[in-house]
């Protein structure tokens, strides 16, 4: 793993904006594997800058993100789908139709719908780089803990703490999902490079889990102690609780 530690969150976004630019020059055609949630919200800020002042296109670039609620419309608001749309793909020159989440609408079978999101990234030639964030439990995708090391796509529910973490992005009576269809560990370790984000001092401990704690299903993120090529930002305040 390398670790860089900078100061606030916006350095966090142009260092790791650099990495994602790198990796789309790189290939003819990149794919990137990308995630929703607060954190790389400035990273994608920073991608539709690049996008506007000629640095950096979009148009060959085929997307999977890592995961979506079960049980939410695609057109509701709450919608990772949505989410990607208003923080990135309306914004730069992405090919929508190129742009893919792991899906189990009513009724579909949900072992299969995993099967094919597998398939689909195997397909377009594999992960080149899966942008992640953290959960304050060490969650990646929704790999909570517990979760197998060696998991693939599928559903999986949410735990409280996961719940009460994304209860600020719900209004009071608005329904929020307990399930997801999230990529599996085994899935995000695919990727050929990973690039994780963290901010804020309430992911300190899961970040010193991460890098520092043995590799545990209590910890998912641990699992990227395996991985050859994972790059991990972070500002100070994720940083402060790195063992000395
Ligand atoms: C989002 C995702 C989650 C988030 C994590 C951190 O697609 O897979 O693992 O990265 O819950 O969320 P934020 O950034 O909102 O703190």
């Amino acid at each position: 793993m390398q670790i860089i530690i900078v100061d606030d969150k916006q350095q966090v976004a142009i260092t790791a904006a650099k990495w994602v630019a790198k990796n789309i020059h790189k290939k003819v055609n990149p794919v990137l594997g990308l995630a929703a949630g607060s954190t790389p919200i400035p990273l994608y800020q920073q991608l539709i800058k690049m996008y506007q002042a000629g640095l950096i296109s979009f148009k060959n670039i085929t997307s999977f993100n890592l995961d979506e609620y079960l049980g939410l419309s695609t057109k509701s608001k709450q919608s990772y789908r949505h989410f990607m749309n208003i923080n990135l793909f309306n914004y730069i020159d992405i090919e929508k139709s190129k742009t893919h989440f792991p899906t189990c609408d009513q009724g579909q079978d949900a072992r299969s719908q995993g099967l094919l999101y597998e398939d689909k990234i195997q397909r377009a030639g594999g992960v080149g780089l899966q942008v992640l964030g953290i959960g304050t439990n060490g969650h990646i995708g929704f790999n909570e803990p517990k979760s197998s090391l060696d998991s693939r796509t599928r559903v999986a529910a949410l735990t409280q703490q996961t719940l009460a973490d994304n209860s600020r992005l719900f209004k009071q009576d608005e329904f929020q999902p307990s399930f997801a269809m999230t990529m599996g560990i085994a899935t995000i370790l695919d990727a050929r490079c990973i690039l994780l984000m963290a901010t804020g001092k309430n992911k300190a401990q899961a970040v010193n889990s991460m890098i520092n704690g043995s590799l545990s299903t209590q910890c998912p993120a641990s699992a990227l102690q395996q991985h050859k090529n994972t790059v991990i930002v972070l500002d100070k305040a994720a940083a402060s609780m790195l063992d000395k």
